[in-house]
């Protein structure tokens, strides 16, 4: 299994995300800037993934800061890393942790706590998977399950494996998954390139549908699970996550199913109280008015784009982290 996300030769090494699924192309990163610019236009992308790459980015910032860049240029980068996205909290939740480590013990220090935080998710990755498997079968009763989910949470969220996306991969590799439904998550189709691309390579049998057929298709039983990964969960278990899974939850009360997030427990925001405190990330109507550089709308249409939204933790049935199963 390859790495999504790692650090080679002083440099960060990424899959372009945008890229997929028509070529895999490796990007090497070696500025803060360069970084700051892949994260906004999610080349990477995912809360984990945004972690770990915030994470060494600050490695960037010290190094450069240790060949000539002032003290006020390295702060400078890491408040810029740290607001690339605001809504995924394990982006400034890292950065601050590394940031710390290179204030006080320099940048070798730094190094090391970054790979700790990649390899904190890694293994999350595994036992997030493992725990959210058993609970699927505990909650649906089924050996064999129909498991939707939208935009993407496998390993190219992550590091490897993922978080929903790790669930639906044990299930698999334990003969437990009878077919995947992800939804093709408009606008920028993380579901529809990046899920299918990761389910093809684990040899999962799946069927796409559009966002909008997630709710009915509930309705008619066609899934017995939605499993969601999150971008930050707030005090009272109100989760942000990909614009689409608040109507997934409610298509799943409507017909019973149980609705699962599931994510690290470096996901979780105690000072955030509740979901209104979140801020979601509203990216450009451009995103919704064209795609690839086709318009899809009438010359001068103007579009509102919410990139995430946010489920009420009286939707959701259970959170799966890496140490703990929440039933809220
Ligand atoms: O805008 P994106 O693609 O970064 O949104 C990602 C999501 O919403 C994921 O579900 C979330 O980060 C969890 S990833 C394991």
């Amino acid at each position: 299994m390859m790495r999504t996300l790692d650090w080679v030769d002083d440099a960060i090494e990424l899959v372009d995300q945008t890229r997929l699924p028509w070529e895999e192309v490796m990007l090497t990163i070696d500025n803060v800037t360069e970084l700051v610019a892949a994260i906004t236009r999610l080349s990477v992308r995912g809360a984990p993934a945004l972690g770990v790459a915030g994470a060494y980015g600050v490695v960037l910032a010290a190094r450069a800061c240790g060949s000539g860049d002032t003290v006020e240029a390295f702060e400078d980068s890491v408040a810029t890393l740290r607001a690339a996205r605001p809504t995924a909290v394990n982006l400034a939740v890292m950065v601050d942790r590394v940031a710390e480590v290179a204030r006080s013990k320099g940048q070798e220090a730094a190094l090391e706590e970054a790979h700790r935080i990649r390899d904190e998710e890694l293994a999350a990755s595994i036992a997030m998977g493992d725990v959210g498997a058993d609970l699927v079968v505990e909650l649906t009763g089924r050996t064999s399950v129909r498991a939707m989910t939208i935009c993407n949470t496998g390993g190219l969220a992550t590091v490897e494996r993922g978080t929903a996306l790790a669930v639906i991969q044990t299930l698999h590799e334990r003969g437990a998954l009878l077919e995947a439904i992800p939804v093709e998550t408009r606008p920028l189709l993380q579901g529809s390139r990046l899920t299918t691309w990761e389910l093809e390579r684990m040899g999962a049998r799946y069927r796409l549908a559009v966002d909008s057929a997630g709710p009915f298709l509930l309705s008619r039983g066609a899934a017995d699970v939605v499993l969601v990964g999150a971008d930050r969960i707030a005090r009272n278990g109100d989760t942000a996550n990909k614009i689409g899974s608040f109507s997934l939850a409610l298509g799943a009360r409507h017909a019973g199913v149980p609705f699962i997030v599931v994510a690290p427990e470096s996901t979780f925001d105690a000072s955030t109280p509740d979901g209104q405190s979140i801020e979601v990330e509203y990216r450009s109507g451009s995103e919704v008015t064209g795609f690839a550089g086709a318009r899809t709308s009438a010359d001068g249409a103007e579009a509102v784009n919410p990139a995430f939204d946010i489920t009420p933790a009286g939707l959701i049935t259970a959170i799966v982290t890496d140490t703990r199963v929440i039933r809220p």
